[in-house]
């Protein structure tokens, strides 16, 4: 099987995980898109009733709604029972890098506001140590010259997201900037995020730390639940 059939495999297995009367954060990429089809057509068949969704990107609410599934705001909703997301990186003890696709903000909080979290990957996004994916962290745009050339000096070697055709710098959905950390490898990932979120203007970085409960990974031999914490 190769990558895209390794993400349908976990996105078909993922549904099984959603029950009747669920909130269910929805997130983002082209992962949790597999997940998203299979979903839309357990609704239309009738196996999957009352099935109330948020969103962590407009692309997974236009896709949802499309298929017919009903999209709530965040904050229309009490509680979530089960958030489904990809992630960029997940290493040995369950730390991830996301925002890969640039929703990291509203993938955070959706994940920190959720009875219970799941991360959907094929086999290659499991690493033993964080950072060889770039980190992405999300800027205010005000200032964020002086934040980019403090990064810089840091050795952090940041780098501006780019809209795909390079005209401009990408916006995430609150208008924000991305600047993406090349580091190689991160060797204490909470320190880290500690210095990087206490840097004014720097809203969020894209470090999941202790989130996720559990991990399915799709493989050449099925798709494996891996526990992560309760
Ligand atoms: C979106 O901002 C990311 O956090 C995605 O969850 C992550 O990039 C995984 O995407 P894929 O499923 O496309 O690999």
């Amino acid at each position: 099987m190769n990558q895209d059939e390794l993400k349908q495999q976990v996105g078909r297995e993922a549904v099984k995980y959603i029950r009747p009367g669920m909130v269910v954060g929805l997130g983002t990429g082209s992962t949790v898109h597999c997940l998203v089809e299979v979903l839309g057509e357990h609704i239309k068949n009738g196996d999957l009733t009352d099935i109330v969704c948020v969103t962590t990107s407009n692309r997974t609410t236009r896709q949802a709604e499309s298929l017919g599934i009903k999209v709530e705001e965040i904050d229309d909703v009490d509680h979530i029972d089960l958030t489904i997301d990809g992630a960029d990186e997940i290493s040995d003890d369950f730390q991830g890098i996301k925002g890969g696709g640039g929703a990291l903000l509203w993938e955070k909080i959706v994940s920190n506001y959720s009875d219970h979290v799941m991360w959907i990957v094929d086999e290659s996004k499991l690493v033993h140590h964080l950072g060889a994916f770039p980190l992405p962290v999300e800027v205010t745009p005000y200032g964020s010259q002086h934040l980019f050339t403090k990064l810089a000096r840091r050795g952090y070697n940041p780098t501006w997201r780019m809209l795909p055709d390079n005209s401009d710098k990408f916006r995430t959905h609150q208008r924000n900037f991305i600047i993406d950390l090349h580091l190689e490898e991160i060797n204490d990932p909470f320190a880290l995020h500690k210095e990087l979120i206490g840097m004014v203007g720097l809203i969020e970085d894209g470090l999941f730390l202790n989130q996720v409960n559990d991990v399915l990974v799709g493989t050449q031999d099925g798709a494996k639940l891996l526990h992560a914490r309760q």
